[in-house]
């Protein structure tokens, strides 16, 4: 079992069916370090879903949360952090990420995201009368944003997470 010593900790972001979540996990094995992933931890700290949290409280009040929590996770054990996908779009999680961490954009076509997430019922921002168009439309806002991560990953289709572990 290898364990790494990182001196940032590693910031997954792209959007919702990118991978971020198994491939973080698949990385933070494989490096020996903590697997850390916001949405769970916001998730755990409100005990509701984040379906349940963007409609009781509001899309705002998920990003307050969610910017407090990156910090938080940012402070501690250094490892691997999987973010939401609409957590980079904010400049002030950008401002904590590239100073606590190193972020690592995981590049998934449209096609490809939109296979991952269409059976799923689990994203509140894709819950609207036509959801293959607000993916598209939040892709296309987003990618550039993304690209200003510190490194990009493809994640093609055939890629798997066995190639890591
Ligand atoms: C969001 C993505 C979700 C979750 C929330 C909002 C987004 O995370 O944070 O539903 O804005 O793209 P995943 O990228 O893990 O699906």
């Amino acid at each position: 079992q290898e364990r790494w010593t990182l001196k940032k900790t590693v910031v997954l972001v792209g959007m919702m069916g990118a991978g971020k979540t198994a491939v973080g996990k698949a990385l933070a094995l494989r490096l020996g370090v903590p697997f850390l992933d916001s949405d769970a931890e916001i998730e755990e700290a409100a005990n509701m879903t984040i379906a349940e949290i963007f409609q009781r409280d509001g899309e705002a009040f998920f990003r307050d949360r969610e910017t407090e929590v990156i910090d938080r996770l940012l402070e501690g054990e250094h490892g691997v952090l999987s973010t939401g996908g609409g957590a980079f779009m904010a400049e002030r999680n950008r401002d904590l990420i590239s100073r606590k961490g190193i972020s690592v954009w995981l590049k998934a076509d449209l096609k490809l995201l939109w296979n991952r997430v269409k059976h799923k019922d689990t994203r509140p921002l894709l819950r609207t009368a036509h959801p293959y168009e607000t993916l598209r439309s939040l892709y296309e806002a987003r990618v550039p944003v993304y690209a200003e991560a510190d490194l990009a990953v493809e994640a093609h289709q055939s890629y798997s997470i066995e190639m890591m572990t």
